[in-house]
């Protein structure tokens, strides 16, 4: 095959495995953290230029207010954007939060590629919405 050839069918693997991956995530309904990622204990304190970031990262679907409502939450099929604010959010423990930041699940995509500490700062930052 071509390279071309073989570029054009990886694209389209990943593809499928992108649109398998939301229909599994669907499937799968509630979202929970590995029992390892529980006890994480966050090193940082502080949200540094968290706002910034989820500006530029996250509110297009969790909203400016982080209700889970931004612009292309709507176009999503379930399960939709997480809502900050809300009691399954906070209750879990900062280790969790960081965990799921980092690997995402379907639609919500894995951060992994940010620096740690902008991810312990993200999930400060969510920490300041409780309840709001
Ligand atoms: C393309 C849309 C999209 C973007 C962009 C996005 N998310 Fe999400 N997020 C989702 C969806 C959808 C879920 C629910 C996933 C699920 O339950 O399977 C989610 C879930 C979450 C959760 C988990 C809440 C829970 O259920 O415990 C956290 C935390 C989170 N997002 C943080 C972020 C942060 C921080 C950013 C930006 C750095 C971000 N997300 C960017 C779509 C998005």
């Amino acid at each position: 095959m071509s390279a071309f050839g073989k570029l054009v069918t990886a694209a389209i693997a990943g593809l499928a495995l992108s649109v398998g991956g939301v229909v599994t995530a669907a499937a799968q309904g509630p979202w929970v953290a590995p029992p390892e990622a529980k006890n994480m204990k966050n090193p940082v304190k502080g949200v540094g230029d968290a706002k910034k970031n989820v500006e530029t990262n996250c509110v297009s679907c969790h909203g400016a207010s982080g209700h889970g409502d931004g612009p292309a939450a709507a176009a999503l099929p379930p399960p939709k954007p997480a809502n900050w604010t809300s009691d399954a959010v906070q209750k879990q423990t900062d280790g969790e939060i960081f965990w799921k930041i980092s690997n995402g699940r379907g639609a919500m995509p894995p951060w992994k590629h940010l620096p740690e500490k902008d991810r312990w700062e993200l999930v400060n930052y969510i920490r300041t919405l409780k309840g709001k």
